[in-house]
């Protein structure tokens, strides 16, 4: 089975194969502050920077200039490997900020889904790139009221990235920061895998889990998440 290795440390070995499965949409459940941005954005810099496989990071929800100032408190350059090719923002949130981020210019209206595919598709096949994160997906359910469209939407978004060849990463807010097994999103059994990381403010604990991954044998414990300016360990 083809693999892709996230570069986390503690990470890569809940997996019997030593990674995702290539291919997988993986969404990533978590409150606020739980620590999602950062474990995606890590995802693409390793890959990026150790793997040799390029990234592209969809911001529906921040401004691009806040993604890359904050990458760099961990030593993440995402200009610089925005130049190289390696790592490309797609930005929804504003007009384009650096020449190498791609204006999606969709987001005023709601989220047009089929813009979105069709930029990311040209995207992928311009960079080669072969890891995705989609931050958030909760961006669509704003835009629609119907929930029968955004499961709709969702489903679409899934298929057409197994379609691209890319490994996904997408994230989902969480009203709360105690997500358990019975509160998944609705979209949840839309995706290939379901990661969940968890805020616990009384323990001052962060922890992930891995809830399902299609086509892989993990680990089903949580795990206590270490975050600091190395980025994201897990302490399994
Ligand atoms: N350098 C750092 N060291 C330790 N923790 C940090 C650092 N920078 C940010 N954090 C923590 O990370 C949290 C934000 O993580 P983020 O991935 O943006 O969360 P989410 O996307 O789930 O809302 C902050 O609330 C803060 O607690
Ligand atoms: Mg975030």
């Amino acid at each position: 089975m083809a693999v892709v290795k996230t570069g986390i440390d503690g990470m890569d070995s809940l997996f019997s194969e030593g990674g995702y499965p290539s291919g997988n949409s993986i969404l990533v459940v978590g409150g606020p502050g739980a620590g999602k941005t950062i474990f995606s954005m890590q995802f693409l810099y390793e890959g990026a920077t150790k793997y040799g496989e390029n990234g592209i990071f969809v911001s529906l929800l921040e401004h691009p200039e806040k993604i890359r100032k904050h990458a760099l408190k961990f030593g993440w350059d995402i200009e610089a490997l925005g130049e190289e090719g390696k790592l490309t923002l797609i930005d929804a949130v504003t007009q384009r900020v650096k020449k190498t981020d791609i204006d999606m210019k969709v987001a005023r209206r709601g989220l047009d889904m089929s813009h979105l595919l069709g930029i990311l598709e040209q995207t992928v096949k311009d960079t080669g790139a072969k890891r995705v994160v989609v931050d958030a997906i909760s961006a669509l359910a704003l835009s629609m009221s119907d929930i029968f469209e955004v499961r709709t939407e969702m489903l679409r978004l899934s298929l057409s990235l197994a379609e691209m060849g890319v490994t996904t990463l997408i994230i989902s807010e969480a009203k709360r920061n105690d997500i358990g097994t019975s509160e998944f999103p609705v979209e949840a059994f839309l995706f290939d895998g379901i990661i969940t990381l968890h805020l616990d403010s009384d323990a001052q604990k962060r922890r992930l889990a891995i809830r399902k991954m299609r086509g892989a044998k993990h680990t089903l414990g949580s795990y206590v998440v270490d975050l600091s300016e190395d980025g994201i360990k897990i302490i399994a």
